[in-house]
């Protein structure tokens, strides 16, 4: 049942109840292989040299204001200038007051009276029909997006959406999606993108924490061949009643159906309307509203992997500078690039790196509405080669899939259109990095490791890829204006190549500004657990050269025999194994020792798993890392479970190994099977 502002505080972001566990995290890996970046790729990109990093970032941190106000007049059209920079009164950040500007405008207008405008800005690739036939295909120009979206703006004004009014975007990965979250920004509405294969009563929560007045889904979506009920969810949603029997989600007044997948649907009359058919009512001339800096953009539930969903809350112009500045150095952007970012839209990348961020750059989007492996496992390579892209930003949890399917997949596509990867989510393993680099980006290419949170709004911790020399499995430095630190349990910093909890110490424009209609959750989650600083939630430990290594969150952080140990180190030495495509590693409780390391390991195709096999492993983790850390359990997977985002869930994995019952929120596993055909100890 959803209740309002009746959460329990947690103390570490992502995860509810307990206090983060002191942290003393001993690093045991030691990887030591640099990359530089090529002279030919330095001389274009936009930072050419570490020196030039150095002397923008330090200007960053020394004259924030004068950095930022800088920045934000240079990248951003403003519809009035602001009075202050920053006005800040910990945990509220307010940036750019008193200025006004509309986010849709400075991804479209902008670009009318440019070269820009007759541009692809999405390029949008369809489901495969199956028999590996290629999927639909769109490309839409600057002018073509903005004249849809100005027309969809229009479309719900007439629905009855005005500024401040909350929107649910329930859609599947097609450009209307898009088209409907920059239709609500231009109106000043605040869209709350919920992702397409969550269910009708995550639809229903999130209706009643933002108090919702419309709905925006299509009749179905495709997956891999088959169609995803969408409008039949909201139906659902619709119907929903709390324990005291009240209606969830009695805000909504109107849901406008997309037709995408031809699936019937039941329309309720006054209540429900078809897109196509509301087009008819309106014309495409539909001014950007004018919207303060801090008027509210969107609402993003993050259900991380444990707890009530939070719904972190972004606003207009710190985050548009973020995601737009982000996205022109991290990426490097340059005119004649084909981006692709592979997240959906339902989730906060997707946001920053497939929609806002992109679009701010005058840049060409790709948007692929299906799976990686439908029909066939070459379905991304088919996409690189068939576009040329230039430009893939995606996530370790896919980079491992890939390398388990085998390279014969990626043999059959020309890839060497790619000039830069990218990846987020989760740390990256060695050797995935690794595989990565010489498989996909055929040696040539930078890879960008890049560190941030939903909450961050944009990328946080990066290599400037014309820059910066990097290092398998780090995401190197902090981005313009960050300040990350690692400290200990008093807030104090820790010596490189200690482990420690990781804070941001200065208010950033991206920042989150709060918690949906909940401050004081945004305070004890947030500001509570290290004075002063934003607690990121996550595990890290500084190099010799000051480059960051996520060891994992928090509470995932393991005890054994007093040796406190990141579960994503052991995991990165499994990987490493030839064998292993894939390891989670979670603590039992363990008399002796306190807890015992107990390791889930999916197995490359082909790899027959053993008793021997196993004794191998172990073996492995103990000369990669050392004999502390050789798990005392290992078990042989078929599937590890993972939110619909790709991260492990280890809670769920914890009490696995632990033999209890499963407890507490499943909705966002994405294959419930995978959890009962996990394997004991015995093959
Ligand atoms: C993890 C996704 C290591 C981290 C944008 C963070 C990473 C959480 C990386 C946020 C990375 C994300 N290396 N860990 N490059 N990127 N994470 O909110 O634990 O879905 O706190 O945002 O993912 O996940 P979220």
């Amino acid at each position: 049942m959803a209740q309002k502002k009746k959460s329990s505080a947690s103390k570490s972001p992502k995860a509810n109840g307990t206090a983060a566990p002191s942290v003393n995290i001993t690093s045991y890996m030691h990887e030591e292989r640099v990359f530089h970046p090529s002279k030919d790729f330095s001389k274009g990109a936009h930072i050419q040299s570490m020196a030039e990093y150095r002397k923008m970032y330090n200007e960053s941190i020394k004259s924030p204001e004068k950095f930022w106000a800088k920045q934000a007049k240079n990248e951003l059209v403003w519809l009035k200038p602001w009075k202050k920079v920053l006005q800040w009164k910990e945990p509220v950040a307010k940036w750019f007051v008193g200025g006004q500007l509309n986010v849709s405008a400075n991804c479209l207008d902008k670009w009318l009276d440019t070269p820009t405008a007759n541009k692809a800005a999405i390029i949008w690739e369809g489901e495969p029909a199956g028999d590996n036939k290629p999927g639909e295909e769109r490309v839409i120009t600057y002018k073509q997006l903005h004249r849809d979206v100005c027309r969809f703006a229009n479309v719900l004004k007439r629905n009855g959406l005005k500024k401040g009014d909350r929107a649910i975007i329930y859609l599947p990965m097609v450009p209307e999606a898009a088209v409907a979250m920059l239709a609500c920004a231009r109106i000043g509405a605040v869209h709350s993108v919920v992702f397409g294969g969550f269910s009708a009563q995550s639809v229903a929560d999130r209706i009643f924490d933002c108090q919702a007045k419309m709905v925006i889904t299509s009749d179905g979506g495709f997956r891999r061949g088959m169609i995803v009920q969408l409008k039949k969810n909201v139906d659902d949603a619709l119907k929903l009643k709390d324990a005291e029997g009240q209606s969830l989600t009695k805000t909504i007044e109107r849901v406008i159906v997309l037709k995408r997948a031809g699936n019937e649907v039941e329309i309720e009359e006054g209540r429900d309307v078809w897109w196509h058919r509301e087009l008819h009512h309106v014309d495409a001339n539909c001014p950007a509203e004018k919207m303060d800096s801090e008027s509210n953009l969107f609402i993003l539930y993050t259900s991380g992997s444990t707890g009530k969903p939070k719904g972190i809350l972004h606003t207009t112009a710190g985050y548009l500078l973020t995601a737009k500045m982000t996205s022109k150095y991290v990426f490097d952007l340059r005119p004649t690039d084909v981006y692709w970012c592979t997240a959906d839209v339902g989730w906060v990348t997707g946001h920053s790196y497939v929609v806002y961020g992109p679009l701010a750059n005058g840049a060409t989007s790709l948007m692929y509405e299906g799976a990686p492996n439908f029909p066939e496992p070459d379905r991304f390579w088919r996409i690189v080669d068939k576009y040329g892209v230039t430009v893939l930003y995606t996530a370790p949890t896919a980079i491992r899939a890939f390398m388990k399917w085998g390279v014969e997949w990626t043999k059959k596509h020309d890839l060497t259109s790619l000039r830069l990867l990218g990846t987020v989510g989760e740390p990256i393993n060695p050797e995935a990095w690794m595989w990565y680099r010489e498989v996909i980006g055929g040696s040539k290419c930078p890879i960008v490791d890049t560190w941030w949170q939903t909450e961050t709004g944009g990328i946080m911790i990066t290599p400037i890829p014309g820059a910066t020399p990097t290092k398998p499995g780090t995401a190197t430095l902090p981005f313009f204006g960050i300040l990350p630190e690692v400290v200990d349990d008093n807030g104090r910093p820790v010596p490189k190549g200690s482990g420690g909890k990781l804070v941001i110490r200065k208010p950033w424009p991206g920042m989150l500004r709060g918690l949906w209609g909940d401050p004081q959750r945004y305070k004890e989650v947030y500001w509570s657990e290290v004075k002063g600083s934003y607690f990121t939630g996550d595990g890290c430990r500084q190099d010799k050269d000051g480059y960051f290594w996520i060891v994992g969150r928090i509470d995932d952080v393991l005890n054994v025999a007093g040796h406190r140990i990141g579960t994503a180190e052991v995991e990165s030495a499994l990987v490493s194994n030839h064998n292993v495509a894939e390891a989670a590693v979670v603590g039992r409780p363990d008399e002796l020792k306190g807890q015992a390391l107990v390791a889930f390991v999916t197995l490359k195709t082909g790899v027959i798993a053993s008793p021997e096999l196993r004794e191998q492993l172990r073996a492995h983790v103990g000369k990669e890392i050392g004999p502390v850390a050789k798990p005392d359990d290992i078990r042989f997977a078929e599937g590890l479970p993972k939110t619909r985002s790709g991260k492990i869930m280890r809670r769920l994995l914890k009490q696995v190994a632990a033999g209890t019952e499963i407890k507490g929120d499943t909705t966002t596993l994405e294959d419930f099977n995978v959890l009962s055909r996990l394997g004991s100890s015995d093959d």
